[in-house]
């Protein structure tokens, strides 16, 4: 935390006692800063809960649980909680395993402990020979620390103890952030300034942020993190980079996090002469086939190396035949043919491949929102059992708003990983305010009709739906090196969110905003209220001014920040936005019904139907699925062109509104957080109105009606 001249100033007693304490604050705590609680009964109720805090067992993640835990209720209870070894006559907070600790083991519990898990938690209030207990149990250490970070977030947002019964073990195995970090320090798609991995620094020098960042991630049930970038450059799996690797390793483990790190297929060849050719690699071979002896050797012995350094290494995240990186199409070979070869290598170690379906070959089908199912369907059976396929949640790529990709629900036999965006490279990057929890809860409660009414994507996701062996989810992620993680203040709840929905998918938006807001801004009601009606639907908003109606991919190429839906010419066509808004003198959108692409088909009954007609299709989606004429009527009686109007304008109303709300919190929160989100709201009402102009400006050429005025 950043110590300004104001804090320094409030010390002084004769000020104090005139002025509420307010903590000079950049961010840095995230939503772990533990501020003092107002006196109220609650505090009571806690202040006589923990006069002190009993935790058994030796481990570095029972050290970190015991300093998280001892730090957590001194902060915010403002007293000295004293740490023991035995129970003393008044009422604690007792944290151990059965193994370790004998008061959890005469509490009985164990039972009740086989159906957690190894990372699941109970938390309870016991009496213990009448002694009033707050217990926290779990198989594992690593389960203590979870259970820690929970009970502390239970206080943090003022949550009666009394009666506490709590069993939580994650619904999803494995919960990684996705880094899309390079060597040179830049993130691709980042908006937080520079890498937090300073590779020239390792292995010698151990930044102490790695280890903030490792709690951060320990505080939301994040378990997993692939360090580098997914165009992968091979240098990462060089003896060299092993070594740094590592010691990143050693720094995540006792927090529960396994490091994984993105290849570049072609690896086992010979370094090129130019390094940045994408066919570059750091062995000397002549091939990469994975059909090739000699290469699945390379891998083998390649895998052997990183499990002597780092012995619970995670296992490969690969970007094959997508976007110019090497693949094995490159030797005829099948996705399935590169994956099994690296999970050949990785399974003796029970390391995994999350094998990536973001392709888009033009050759494989004219309308790309159909692509990745028809190259990886057939290929379902194909897998071995520690290969994940892992997709994004739409067809296209990261859109404010996607239908959902069609290959959830469609292959059984294929463990699939969800792979989100929490980085906002298509939602105003760290400018806007954005809260992407509401857009991931409509992607995992979509009921895809794979296996009739009720087959969630969740369900596909948390494996109960076709029994996967193993499950998964990803987060491409927002952090960098700016002080405050995230770049806007508020991209830290998406982070947050991220790992609160990946542990349990169930949460509602609602309740992940109201929990990061106590802990991370206020703890006044009115205030919590005020800021969640900002959050709420600002993601719905993002759409509006950006993409409504089912609008995507007309941003600046490239950039992806701005409007730019005139980008005709590219090499690609896929990467223009004629390509994707199709407008005309007719009207809009892009026809992927049955008389268009006919992308409607690859979804189950009813979507397909209801998907493929102009009456039934969800208005949201109706641009995505249909050409749609300027004089088509919507259910607001409106036409598509007067719609399409009304929704740009409410977009930009939404965010004038939540500038106009934030403003009226200028006394409730720290005042440097206070301008840095009013400056960044600023920019955001002025981006948002250069959206709705010229898109709108743009489509009157083709529509050649006026602009209704919406405000
Ligand atoms: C998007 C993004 C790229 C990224 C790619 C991917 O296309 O713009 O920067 O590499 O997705 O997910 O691989």
């Amino acid at each position: 935390m950043k110590l300004s001249l104001r804090i320094v100033l409030i010390a002084l007693p004769i000020v104090v006692s005139v002025c509420p304490v307010i903590y000079a604050d950049d961010g840095y705590d995230l939503w772990l800063s533990y501020k003092k609680l107002g006196n109220s009964e609650i505090l009571d109720e806690y202040k006589q809960s923990f006069s002190s805090i009993v935790i058994e067992g030796d481990s570095e993640t029972v050290g970190i649980a015991r300093e998280e835990v001892k730090n957590g209720l001194d902060g915010l209870l403002g007293i000295d909680v004293p740490i023991r070894n035995t129970l003393s006559q008044s009422a604690a907070v007792v944290i151990g395993t059965p193994a370790q600790s004998q008061i959890i083991r005469e509490l009985n519990v164990s039972n009740e402990l086989t159906t957690l898990g190894r990372e699941g938690f109970l938390i309870r209030s016991v009496k213990a020979k009448r002694i009033p207990l707050i217990i926290i149990a779990a198989n594992e250490d690593i389960g203590l620390l979870y259970g820690s970070f929970h009970l502390l977030r239970l206080i943090q947002n003022g949550q009666s103890l009394t009666d506490i019964n709590i069993h939580s073990k994650p619904k999803i195995q494995y919960r990684l952030l996705n880094h899309w970090d390079n060597l040179d320090l830049s993130v691709e798609r980042g908006y937080a300034g520079k890498s937090l991995w300073k590779w020239d620094e390792l292995p010698g020098t151990i930044d102490p942020r790695y280890r903030d960042y490792a709690r951060a991630n320990a505080s939301i049930g994040i378990n997993g993190a692939a360090v580098n970038n997914v165009n992968a450059n091979p240098i990462f799996l060089t003896a060299e980079y092993i070594a740094k690797l590592k010691v990143l390793a050693d720094v995540f483990r006792p927090y529960g996090i396994n490091l994984f790190v993105s290849i570049r297929f072609s690896s086992p060849l010979k370094p090129a002469s130019n390094r940045n050719s994408r066919r570059s690699g750091i062995g000397s071979l002549e091939t990469a086939d994975p059909l090739d002896p000699d290469v699945r050797r390379w891998w083998k012995n390649k895998v052997k190396e990183v499990y002597q350094s780092i012995p619970d290494f995670g296992g490969f995240l690969v970007k094959a035949n997508s976007e110019g990186m090497p693949g094995p199409q490159d030797y005829n070979r099948t996705h399935a043919d590169g994956a099994n070869m690296l999970a050949e290598a990785l399974a003796p170690y029970g390391g995994i491949v999350m094998w990536r379906a973001f392709v888009y070959d033009a050759d494989v089908d004219p309308d790309r929102a159909k692509r990745a199912y028809k190259e990886f369907v057939p290929l379902d059976e194909q897998f071995l059992s520690n290969v994940f396929v892992q997709s994004k949640n739409g067809p296209i790529d990261f859109q404010p708003r996607e239908p959902i990709q069609s290959l959830f629900g469609a292959m059984p036999k294929t463990p699939l990983m969800l792979e989100l965006q929490i980085t906002q490279e298509y939602l105003g990057h760290s400018k806007h305010l954005v809260f992407l929890a509401p857009m991931w809860k409509e992607c995992l409660d979509f009921d895809t009709y794979a296996k009739g009414q009720g087959s969630y994507v969740s369900r596909v996701i948390n494996g109960s739906l076709y029994d996967y062996s193993m499950t998964g989810i990803a987060g491409v992620a927002n952090t960098g090196s700016d002080h405050n993680w995230c770049g806007h203040l508020f991209a830290q709840a998406n982070w947050y969110a991220f790992g609160r929905l990946a542990w349990d998918h169930d949460l509602s938006s609602e309740q992940i905003a109201e929990e990061w807001i106590r802990m991370t801004l206020s703890r006044n009601d009115d205030v919590v209220k005020t800021i969640k009606s900002m959050m709420t639907d600002s993601r719905e908003a993002c759409v509006n001014y950006m993409t409504p109606l089912g609008l995507h991919h007309i941003m600046q190429a490239g950039f992806h920040y701005g409007p730019q839906p005139d980008y005709a010419k590219s090499s690609r066509l896929d990467w223009t936005s004629v390509y994707y808004h199709r407008a005309d003198h007719d009207g809009l959108g892009f026809n992927r019904s049955s008389s268009g692409s006919n992308a409607t088909s690859q979804y189950f009954s009813p979507w397909r139907e209801r998907f493929d007609s102009i009456e039934t299709c969800p208005e949201e989606y109706l641009l995505w699925f249909h050409h749609v004429q300027w004089d088509h009527k919507m259910q607001s009686d409106r036409t598509l062109w007067e719609e399409l109007c009304y929704r740009y304008s409410t977009g930009v109303d939404y965010v004038k509104e939540m500038r106009q709300t934030w403003d009226t919190l200028e006394k409730d929160i720290d005042p440097d957080i206070f301008l840095h989100v009013q400056e960044k709201l600023a920019t955001q009402e002025k981006d948002a109105a250069t959206w709705r102009d010229t898109c709108l400006g743009y489509f009157q050429k083709f529509s050649k009606m006026p602009i209704p005025e919406y405000n």
